[in-house]
């Protein structure tokens, strides 16, 4: 993998068409610097049912070709971290499968074959759930299918996947830890 010259590796994230958790998770975005937003079509809809709004001076990726052209962005060596979230059960499924053809999925897979890490805020974490609609919060109900695929994808390779907002911040910082201690000299 080719890294820019002077250019620093920034974080990636990848907003799915999920409600849950998407206001906190685009508060955890604005709290970031250096990220580059790759968000999916249900995800464009899903930010205007939520009203919310994505940070201006974000450069912002969208689901506009076929062959999810933005992805070629992990090749350059530009993104030192994957994350995405929320995950919805669609892209979570198609991700464990090896399924590339979204624009969320195809950063999953590119991030994986170019060894980037990936952390992944699954939202099907328990057979009952209440989880935030447009108009307020309601129970929901993940499948086995949706369950089982979550426990799949923790055994990917250089993956965390992540159950709730405070284990995803947690992630965040130790992930951060874990660049700055690459970055800094060694004594001796
Ligand atoms: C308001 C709204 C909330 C949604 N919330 C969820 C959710 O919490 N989890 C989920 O898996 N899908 C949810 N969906 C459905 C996804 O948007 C849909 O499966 C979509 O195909 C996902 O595409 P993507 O994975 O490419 O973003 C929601 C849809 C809408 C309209």
């Amino acid at each position: 993998m080719s890294v820019k010259k002077g250019v620093y590796p920034r974080w990636a994230w990848a907003l799915t068409g999920s409600g849950h958790f998407f206001t906190e998770s685009i508060a955890l975005i604005k709290a970031l610097d250096a990220v580059d937003l790759f968000v999916s079509k249900a995800a464009e809809e899903v930010l205007r049912m939520y009203k919310q709004e994505l940070p201006a001076d974000t450069r912002i990726f969208h689901e506009t070709t076929a062959s999810s052209a933005p992805v070629g962005r992990f090749y350059e060596g530009l993104y030192h971290t994957l994350v995405v979230s929320p995950a919805s059960s669609n892209t979570v499924a198609k991700a464990v499968f090896g399924i590339s053809d979204t624009l969320v999925t195809n950063c999953f897979a590119q991030a994986g074959k170019c060894r980037v890490h990936a952390i992944v805020f699954a939202c099907d974490t328990a057979p009952e759930m209440i989880t935030m609609a447009p108009k307020g919060p309601v129970p929901v109900y993940p499948r086995r299918i949706d369950l089982e695929n979550t426990a799949k994808l923790k055994e990917f390779d250089d993956t965390t996947v992540v159950e709730s907002i405070r284990e995803l911040e947690d992630a965040i910082a130790a992930r951060r830890l874990h660049l700055a201690e690459k970055a800094a000299p060694v004594d001796g």
